[in-house]
């Protein structure tokens, strides 16, 4: 068996047998937009539920599910309506569009940190032109990658379908943090779709406009980047490629820590567990690196960022982005809504210390506002002095805003017994591209004997779409009504069967191995009479094993093999 992938006969066995379409086809489709069949449906919510399974199950994280188009304000507070763009050239002849930095690949190990400017330069000195039409590329500039909307009727409201679920999140801060009874970490999953108006998709599932996202954003204390359950892991070994050169490098996760390589114990936590969890769903330790950025390849909101990459037939691709993203996104949102969104972390023991805090002259206010004054003198001190704006406090007392200049207050050092302080939590992300993992898996499952012209998906039991096959020898004698009888009682939505009974067996074994499916239960005649009656035959895909097993048995077998247990131990 060769493990060689040539992408497009793996796309093509994926729409033959319905991993994935793409989409509307029937109008010509367009481009970076795919569908997922029915068995790509199933094995994309498998991969989601092994992430819950780590996620909510081991690290006790809580889910939500948020809005897909938002205000512009949340895009504006994020960065994204002045940050998130790709560098862009139109050919002056026929118009086509190309992602500029993808056309000076061969000529820069880093490409996409390069300017217009110099990007400008490189088409000039490599000659570089219009790949459909060899004419001139014009200049180099900036394309904004999300899908603008509008929210409502009119134009009034401008909205953006989300390019990360991430900002769903963090709105939502004050919700979760008050669901997790004010207390840090605060782990937060989300999965659903997020959408980039990408230049010019190619690569199939790598680059698509409308994309899956599962996203974690764990909420920490700054002061406190450490994780209860690192100990358990900072022996095991990480492959890692620093941005301080371009070598991969094999070392212990506490060793990256220790030597600075991973900022924090936190991340580096999280950087394993991308770890264990792309391997468990099939991805080959061996072609799985992690790859910390460049300074100048951060997104605008990151502190450290590792990317997950897999070796696939394109070449290294980045599958999930790990970053520390600091306290840029709450203190954004903090800033633009006037929310404030953050911890309050509470002492051991309560400390004497010097604060600065707003004080009301109930002088001036007395006579000026009345029976008022005492409301608004309340109020004034339950402010801090950060909300002083251009030397005033704006209060809104009893409906109407009520603007106050410094004759009214002071700003005063007093020393006082505070039980703690307001901190704005930093963010870890593991944020992962489920189609491109989806993806990866498929090709590092892939194994094709050209000889025989037989095609394999080893895929991990759990990950598979269809778990067992379930085939009468014949369909007749009554062999047909025991299989069926058999596939009744397991097929269920986490033990999805499959009944076949026409062609020879050997096709019927070639049609499950090709979709990956880890066992097949055959129905001969053995299982209707003899001194084998009521019992049928398990046959492993790897292995291609077989074994006689009674009947009644069959569930739970199936149920201990998707656990883990081996085929030989059955
Ligand atoms: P790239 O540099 O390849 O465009 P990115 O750095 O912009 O990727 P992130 O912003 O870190 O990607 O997004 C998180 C994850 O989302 C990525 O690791 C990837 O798996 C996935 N992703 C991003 N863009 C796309 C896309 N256009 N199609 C499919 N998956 C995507
Ligand atoms: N949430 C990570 C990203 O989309 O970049």
């Amino acid at each position: 068996m060769n493990n060689e992938v040539n992408s497009n006969e793996l796309l093509s066995l994926c729409k033959r047998r319905g991993f994935i379409w793409p989409s509307f086809e029937i109008y010509g489709g367009v481009a970076g937009m795919f569908d997922y069949g029915p068995l790509g449906s199933n094995m994309r919510n498998n991969i989601v539920e092994v992430w819950r399974d780590i996620y909510r199950g081991r690290e006790g994280f809580i889910e939500i599910d948020s809005e897909t188009v938002n205000p512009r304000e949340v895009f504006k507070a994020s960065g994204h309506v002045d940050e998130f763009s790709d560098l862009i050239t139109y050919c002056t002849k026929c118009q086509s569009a190309f992602r500029a930095d993808h056309l000076v690949k061969e000529f820069f190990d880093n490409p996409d940190v390069l300017s217009p400017k110099e990007l400008d330069d490189a088409f000039v000195k490599h000659d570089i032109k219009c790949l459909e039409c060899k004419g001139k590329l014009g200049p180099v500039e900036e394309f904004n990658l999300m899908f603008k909307t509008t929210i409502g009727p009119g134009s009034s409201r401008v909205g953006y379908l989300r390019p990360e679920t991430a900002q769903g999140i963090f709105v939502n801060y004050l919700n979760l943090y008050r669901y997790n009874r004010e207390k840090l970490p605060l782990g937060v999953i989300q999965t659903g779709r997020g959408y980039r108006n990408e230049i010019a998709p190619r690569q199939g599932m790598i680059r698509m406009r409308e994309f899956n996202m599962m996203e974690v954003e764990l909420f920490v204390d700054p002061t406190d980047k450490g994780w209860s359950r690192f100990p358990e892991i900072e022996n095991d070994m990480i492959t890692l490629v620093p941005n301080t050169g371009t070598e991969t490098v094999t070392m212990t996760v506490g060793e990256a820590v220790e030597k600075g390589i991973i900022a924090n114990k936190v991340l580096a936590y999280f950087v394993y567990t991308t770890q264990q969890f792309l391997i468990r769903l099939g991805i080959d330790a061996k072609r799985l690196r992690f790859r910390q950025h460049l300074k100048n390849e951060m997104a605008h909101y990151a502190a450290d960022c590792w990317d997950a990459e897999v070796l696939l037939s394109f070449g290294w691709i980045e599958i999930t982005g790990i970053a520390d993203r600091g306290c840029w996104d709450l203190s954004r949102h903090a800033e633009f809504s006037g929310t404030e969104l953050t911890h309050f972390k509470k002492f051991d023991e309560p400390k004497e210390m010097e604060v600065v805090r707003v004080k009301a002259k109930h002088k001036a206010l007395g006579p000026r506002f009345k029976d008022k004054a005492k409301a608004i003198a309340e109020m004034m001190e339950s402010k801090g002095p950060s909300d002083i704006k251009g030397g005033k406090l704006t209060l809104r007392v009893g409906g109407e805003d009520i603007i106050l200049g410094d004759e009214f207050f002071e700003v005063v050092k007093v020393t006082e017994k505070v039980s703690g302080e307001r901190v704005v939590p930093h963010v870890i992300e593991p944020s992962h591209g489920l189609d491109r993992i989806f993806y990866s898996v498929l090709e590092h499952s892939y194994a094709y004997d050209k000889k025989e012209d037989y095609t394999v998906l080893r895929l991990a039991p759990e990950v598979a779409p269809i778990k067992v096959g379930v085939f009468p020898l014949m369909e007749k004698d009554g062999l047909d009504d025991l299989a069926k009888q058999i596939y009744e009682k397991i097929h269920s939505p986490t033990m999805e069967a499959y009944y076949d009974g026409s062609g020879t067996i050997g096709k019927r074994y070639a049609r499950m191995d090709e979709v990956g499916t880890p066992w097949c239960i055959t129905v001969d005649y053995e299982a209707l009479s003899g001194p084998s009656k009521g019992t049928v035959t398990i046959r492993d895909r790897d292995t291609t094993e077989q074994k006689r097993i009674p009947v009644r048995s069959v569930p739970n077998t199936l149920k201990a093999l998707l656990s883990g247990k081996s085929f030989k131990d059955i």
